[in-house]
Formats: C-alpha cells, sequence, structure tokens
C-alpha cells in the first residue's frame, strides 16, 4: 500500500521491513495457533498500553520515565500468559526512524509470548490531525482484526482516528454474530465514560464520533470487556452492563489528568469461572479488580 511514498529519514524500506516482520500480525498470529486450548479450558493473556515517551521534548523532559515499558515488557515474559496486547501508541510519531527504534526495542527485551497490537494515534502518520495509516499497516497488517482462542473471540477495533464509522459498526455487527465469547481492544475510549479530565477536557480521552451506537452495540452484543488505552493511567467503568478497562500505563508518560495515574499491565484470567483481572504496577505487587460496579476513573 503506497510504501514508496514515505520519506524514510535515511532508514531503507527494506532493513525496516526485515525488523518489522518478526512482528507483523499474521506471524504472531501463527505463532499463537500453536499453543492449543480447549472451548472451557482456563487460560491467561496479558494486557499492557501506550508506550510511546512523548511527542515533544518538554514532555518527554517533564514527565517521561525512560525504560518503562521495557520493563514491563520483560515482566509479562515471567507471567503465565499466553499471549499479550500492546492497545497502541507504541511511537509518538508514526515515522520510520521512530519504528526502528521501537522494534530494536522488541528486539532488545527478548519477547517469547505473541505480541499483538491495536493501532494508536501516534502510531498514524500524524497524532493529532489529518494522517493516515499506511506505515503502521504495511509493518504489522490490518488495523481491524479479530481471531478466536480457547472459546472467547478477540476482537481488535480501529478508534485511532477519534472515530468509530458505520462500516467499521457493521462489521462488528458481523464479527459479534458468534456463541463464544467477546472481548473488544481499542486505543481511545468512547466519550461518554469521561475518563480524561472531567466535564471540562474529557473529550480529549474520548471518541465522540459512533460512540453511542459503539456502545450500545457492547451492550446488545453481550461483550464481556472493552480493553482501552489512550490516557495514560487506569480506570474502571461499568456503563450499559459492560465493565470498561482503561490500561494506558504501559510506560508513556503520565500526565496530569482526572484518572488514576501509575504504570502498570494486565492479567486476564478467563474460563468456566468467569473473568477477572489482576494489575501490576510497577513495584512488584498486584491487585484483583473487584466484581460489580466500580468508578475509579472519575476526575
Ligand atoms: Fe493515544
Amino acid at each position: 500500500m503506497a510504501e514508496r511514498s514515505f520519506s524514510w529519514s535515511g532508514y531503507g524500506h527494506d532493513a525496516l521491513q526485515r525488523l518489522a516482520a518478526p512482528w507483523r500480525l499474521a506471524t504472531q498470529l501463527e505463532k499463537l495457533s500453536r499453543i492449543a486450548r480447549g472451548a472451557r479450558e482456563a487460560f491467561e493473556f496479558a494486557v499492557l498500553g501506550d508506550a510511546e515517551p512523548g511527542r515533544y521534548w518538554f514532555s518527554r523532559a517533564l514527565f517521561n520515565r525512560p525504560g518503562v515499558f521495557a520493563r514491563q515488557l520483560s515482566a509479562i515474559q515471567s507471567q503465565p500468559v499466553d499471549f499479550m496486547i500492546q492497545l497502541g501508541d507504541m511511537v509518538s510519531c508514526g515515522r520510520p526512524n521512530l519504528y526502528q527504534r521501537f522494534f530494536e526495542q522488541l528486539e532488545g527485551v527478548g519477547i517469547s509470548k505473541p505480541y499483538l497490537t491495536v493501532l494508536g494515534n501516534h502510531d498514524r502518520s500524524n497524532p493529532h490531525g489529518g494522517s493516515h495509516s499506511r506505515l503502521y499497516r504495511s509493518l504489522f497488517g490490518r488495523s481491524n482484526y479479530h481471531f478466536d482462542y480457547g472459546g472467547v473471540r478477540f476482537v481488535v477495533l480501529d478508534s485511532s482516528r477519534q472515530r468509530v464509522t458505520k462500516a467499521q459498526l457493521k462489521w462488528l455487527s458481523m464479527v459479534f454474530d458468534t456463541p463464544l465469547r467477546k472481548l473488544v481492544f481499542t486505543h481511545i475510549p468512547p466519550v461518554m465514560l469521561r475518563l480524561w479530565g472531567g466535564a471540562v477536557a474529557h473529550h480529549m480521552g474520548g471518541f465522540s464520533d459512533g460512540a453511542h451506537e459503539f456502545t450500545d452495540l457492547m451492550s446488545d452484543m453481550g461483550v464481556e470487556r472493552v480493553y482501552m488505552g489512550h490516557v495514560h493511567g487506569f480506570g474502571v467503568q461499568d456503563y450499559k452492563g459492560v465493565r470498561y478497562i482503561l490500561t494506558g500505563g504501559g510506560g508513556s508518560p503520565l500526565y496530569p489528568c482526572g484518572v488514576e495515574r501509575f504504570h502498570h499491565y494486565l492479567t486476564v484470567s478467563i474460563g468456566p469461572h468467569g473473568i477477572s483481572e489482576r494489575v501490576h504496577p510497577l513495584d512488584g505487587s498486584s491487585f484483583h479488580i473487584p466484581p460489580g460496579k466500580v468508578l475509579l476513573a472519575e476526575a
């Protein structure tokens, strides 16, 4: 897809594609397919949020804590999880040299678990304006996809343009037409969850276009969880019968905002017993997210 139109900033197209090859969606799904899980078998997977270190030098200088993403990636390799999903914003801006650094970082960690990705706004050509995702898709693959694993349908939705389109909603309706359990992973939260900054600035942390249709569909189709990033913190809300979990603390700067702000990743246990999440902050401790209605994300 129009790969020759990119500015490669001195880094060769072929070399970058070679670096990306192990991390492509198709490669990672093939790796996952070698781990067999029965439809009623319990298993665990990990969810890790935003990694980009800050788009501007001053935000990196003020708020970034280098090395956190790599530390958490490394810690996940020791967890009894079958695979992990990264919720987007891997790089500060979707340029070849930044993806190069990112792939080199992945190689340096020594990742053994299948690594699946979600497209974030920063992974696009311009994080906060007109942009495209051709480079991301040339490196990783599709940005809307699903796969089945152990009796669960995992659905990855591209909300990186701060919207969910009618075509995506139609695709979701088809994908959800299954007796399997359903989990959704997307970068940006729907705006009504108010996961960012309360009444004044919450629009910065959520998508509006298609938000009501999206949340209604999650409820109507019996989705058990929606995991989201974009806002660099942690929060949980139950909305119209669906639990939405913000886990944006993968390593990106913890800007002042109206959420619980700490670096962390999740391990998720799912099986006949139900589904539950354990939160792993950077200090090595962990805690379960309690069942029932919780509101840990209000401003
Ligand atoms: Fe984002």
